[in-house]
């Protein structure tokens, strides 16, 4: 599958949680290497990634609206940027989008607001919302994601 989709490298994926690492690695699926890691450091290299894939992961890191949340956001998305490639390094994210979220999202990828090396008005960003799982809720409970982000850097 990883191959026939022409990557050449193999995908990174992480969580910070040990046993989420552990049960994704007993999946065994081709192509992927899983570290536990913090999102908020990660030991990549700068510039060392064409797309950044988050699931979840800022629905998890932004659940409310208060100024310490929204510092950590901003410092999350100057660590995503930094693993980017500089030209074209692309961020997608399915999220549920509550307000807040998006709010953060516009500050800083269309302001610059936050953004460690000012970038301003050189991201791209689409909202594209899934009306076919918009409101499914899955047998646990949880509901799926309905919203896809890009954000590419121009
Ligand atoms: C809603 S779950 C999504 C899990 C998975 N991406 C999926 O789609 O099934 C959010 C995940 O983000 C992880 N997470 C939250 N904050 C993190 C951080 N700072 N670094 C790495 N992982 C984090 C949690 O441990 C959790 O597994």
């Amino acid at each position: 599958m990883h191959k026939q989709m022409g990557f050449k490298k193999p995908i990174q994926s992480i969580d910070f949680e040990e046993n989420v690492i552990k049960k994704m690695k007993n999946r065994d699926v081709e192509g992927v290497e899983y570290h536990v890691m913090d999102a908020m450091h990660m030991t990549f290299d700068a510039a060392s990634f064409d797309y950044a894939i988050d699931k979840g992961t800022l629905d998890a890191l932004c659940a409310d609206k208060s100024p310490e949340t929204a510092s950590k956001v901003v410092d999350y998305f100057n660590e995503i940027i930094r693993v980017l490639n500089t030209k074209g390094g692309t961020y997608i994210i399915v999220s549920l989008l509550q307000d807040f979220i998006l709010d953060a999202l516009i500050n800083f990828f269309s302001k610059g607001i936050g953004n460690f090396h000012h970038e301003e008005n050189i991201f791209e960003v689409r909202i594209q919302k899934i009306e076919k799982v918009a409101h499914k809720v899955n047998p646990d409970g949880s509901s799926l994601l309905p919203f896809f982000i890009t954000i590419k850097r121009t």
